[in-house]
């Protein structure tokens, strides 16, 4: 998710909470890009891969996991688990500064955090609350990861944490029915879910943008010849060099929206990198929303297209690179 400081929410709550900053370092968790965190010694916690390069770019200090912190600033997305288990590992530390627009469902955090909220500031579109350090010890870890279905641990704020989807669960069908050669490329790994049932013998390598499903990846597939990137899958630059032209197989259930909007110019970037990265004669399979019209897209760049099968309206394309 890209939010920026322009959005008209933030924008109003970082006003809010610029009159009640924090008096010593501070934690700023998944700040927005634009961010300029005013304290020189506080550090900001990112896992979105191309924010977290934004917000370095903008002369921030990134938070080096282990390291203490004696209070947050949490800026809340639109996924409640994930924001009351990032407020609560902070608040096992300190106090914590909580910031979620009214459309995320502000009002209904007062009712969770009853008991540890200190004062609450409601601006005309988000809140701020102030939250007191909870009295649980040790300190929470601040990410963690619970087992989800047998084999997997995953954590909320991943593309369906809990439960793979219906395009996912459809492409590993495909991949089973196919004869795969590595390397295989996984660009968008999520938690790992198509890679682990591949054969146990081939070579891997997962690009994830979010470093929290690059951690459960690693979790998942641990044991198995496989290689986990950091990366945005967008920017060749940013994906290992040594694969440009080199792997047999891509995979991919690529990312279909931004924060809010449908953008096919999203998926469309991963066909460009799959073909990027196949070498001459290698195979991308990938699974998209059959209204998505990808079958054209794959057409542009590669010689040969198929719908392997379409149901529950989802596509599974297979191409090869000429
Ligand atoms: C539709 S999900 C598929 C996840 C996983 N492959 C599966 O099948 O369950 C798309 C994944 O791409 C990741 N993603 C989105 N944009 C990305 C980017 N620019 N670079 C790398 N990964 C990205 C998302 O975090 C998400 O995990």
């Amino acid at each position: 998710m890209t939010l920026s400081t322009s959005d008209p929410y933030l924008s109003r709550a970082l006003e809010l909470l610029l009159k009640n900053l924090p008096k010593s370092p501070a934690l700023w968790v998944k700040p927005p890009s634009g961010t300029r965190i005013p304290c020189a010694d506080s550090s900001f916690y990112q896992p979105w891969y191309p924010e977290h390069q934004r917000l370095l770019r903008d002369g921030n200090t990134a938070w080096t996991p282990g390291s203490e912190f004696s209070n947050a600033v949490v800026f809340g997305g639109r996924h409640k688990e994930e924001n009351v288990q990032l407020v609560e590992a902070c608040r096992s530390r300190g106090p914590v500064h909580f910031l979620i627009p009214n459309e995320y469902g502000a009002k209904s955090y007062r009712k969770l955090f009853e008991g540890a909220l200190e004062e609450e500031e409601v601006g005309r579109k988000s809140r701020l609350m102030h939250l007191k350090q909870s009295p649980k010890s040790p300190p929470q870890p601040l990410v963690q990861y619970r087992e989800t279905l047998p084999g997997f641990v995953s954590t909320p704020g991943l593309f369906c944490w809990d439960k793979p989807d219906k395009g996912s669960e459809l492409l590993a069908q495909a991949l089973a029915e196919e004869e795969l050669k590595g390397p295989v490329l996984d660009l968008g790994a999520g938690w790992g879910y198509l890679c682990k049932n591949l054969p146990e013998e081939l070579e891997l390598h997962l690009v994830e943008a979010d470093s929290r499903g690059v951690e459960a990846c690693r979790r998942n597939l641990s044991g198995r010849p496989a290689t986990y990137h950091w990366a945005d899958a967008t920017e060749p630059a940013t994906l290992p060099p040594n694969l440009l032209n080199g792997v047999h197989t891509v995979i991919s259930n690529p990312p279909f929206h931004t924060h809010k909007q449908a953008e096919p110019i999203l998926g469309g970037a991963f066909v460009a990198n799959a073909h990027r990265f196949l070498r001459k004669g290698g195979r991308f399979y990938m699974v998209g929303n059959v209204h998505l019209g990808y079958f054209k897209l794959l057409e542009t760049f590669f010689g040969e297209v198929k719908e392997i099968v379409r149901a529950h309206g989802f596509s599974v394309f297979g191409a090869v690179k000429r």
